[in-house]
């Protein structure tokens, strides 16, 4: 059978609700040639237009610590590196990113750092409660890292509503070849999982292109997402930062991110699925491109200007010199070139809900 051909069939097959097995995944993923893109991204738009019409929903990130005490080899925030620029926000300074945010139209917040310990679980807690107090029409997502249930629980009962934690990979072997050993696959799964059972949205997601990654290890992630059903998923490139290990390592492609959106969006037609920052950074029409291939959030920065290019994940990051509101005014022009619009709501997850529907 031509390769063409056998591809329609198993985009057929994804798109009538059907999950591939492990090989079927690795000859999608492998498959990716002109002729495979134009179908999956046309049914990928449909089915994201019937779900979502045109709207795109926004996150404001509030990322409010560079500290770490993680060494992961691909970030650089890791703790080992010397150079890099550690800030906190303040309570304070935390809280006023959420006023002008709510002012332009923000009702979500994403606080993300990394894991500092310098925040107890209590300051988080009252973060957390001070931004619902304030802000009662609008969602917090946190997005700092692995903690125990109790923490989480705490968190949650503080009226956090969803929490991002991508997995980064789901094999064994490569995730320990991007991680320290003193970090495990099977605890961050198990976060995932504790997660979801306190009732949290969340939100999953891995890497594309990153060092050792295989077309085995993305068929894993696959079917690892398909395990959990996460109401969020998010993925970039991998992109090198020149004070890691992996500074000489090829970056991964903005082809293979928006092929893996757009097989995402088939899997799981409710999902919300950003087109990330590390996507608009390796390709600069990279967040319309995932759009167009059935993306439909975006999350831009609402810190403080002055410590924007203090959180450098990996070089050259987008949109770090851009006030919130020249970012936002930006985006909402980007998404109106390919059809889109920015929207103004709180942008649940409509995952749970159908899973009861099912459920009745
Ligand atoms: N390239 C791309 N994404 C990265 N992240 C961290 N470092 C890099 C990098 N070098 C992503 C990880 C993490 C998220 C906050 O940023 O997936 O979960
Ligand atoms: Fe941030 Fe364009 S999207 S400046």
């Amino acid at each position: 059978m031509c390769l063409v051909v056998r591809m329609k069939k198993l985009i057929d097959r994804l798109e009538r609700n059907h999950v591939l097995t492990h090989s079927e995944f690795a000859a999608l993923i492998d498959g990716q040639s002109q002729e495979t893109e134009a179908d999956l991204f046309a049914r990928a738009r449909a089915i994201r237009q019937r779900e979502y019409g045109t709207d795109v929903y926004i996150r404001g990130l509030i990322e409010f610590t560079s500290y770490c005490k993680n060494d992961c080899y691909y970030c650089g925030l890791r703790r080992s590196n010397a150079k890099a620029q550690r800030y906190r926000l303040t309570e304070e300074e935390i809280l006023h990113c959420c006023a002008a945010g709510w002012k332009l139209g923000f009702r979500t917040f994403v606080l993300q750092g990394g894991e500092d310990p310098a925040f107890s679980p209590e300051d988080i807690a009252g973060i957390v409660r001070h931004i619902k107090t304030q802000f009662p029409d609008c969602a917090v997502t946190l997005s700092c890292g692995e903690h125990s249930r109790a923490v989480y629980r705490l968190w949650r009962q503080a009226g956090a509503d969803r929490y991002l934690l991508r997995h980064e990979t789901a094999g064994e072997a490569h995730y320990r070849k991007l991680h320290p050993p003193a970090m495990s696959l099977e605890n961050r799964k198990q976060c995932l999982w504790n997660l979801k059972k306190l009732g949290y949205q969340v939100g999953a997601g891995f890497m594309v292109g990153s060092p050792w990654q295989r077309t085995e290890n993305l068929a894993d992630d696959l079917l690892f997402l398909h395990d959990l059903q996460p109401d969020m998923i998010g993925i970039g490139p991998f992109l090198p930062h020149h004070e890691t290990p992996f500074a000489q390592e090829a970056p991964g492609t903005s082809e293979q991110t928006v092929y893996l959106l757009a097989i995402l969006r088939l899997m799981f037609p409710a999902v919300l699925l950003p087109a990330t920052t590390a996507l608009g950074t390796i390709d600069p029409q990279g967040r319309e491109k995932g759009m167009l291939a059935g993306a439909n959030v975006v999350m831009p920065n609402l810190s403080p200007i002055a410590v924007r290019k203090k959180y450098l994940l990996y070089d050259n990051k987008a949109c770090t010199g851009e006030e919130a509101a020249e970012c936002l005014a930006c985006l909402n022009r980007r998404m109106q070139t390919v059809g889109y619009h920015l929207t103004v709501s709180r942008g649940d997850s409509r995952m749970r809900h159908e899973m009861e529907e099912n459920k009745k």
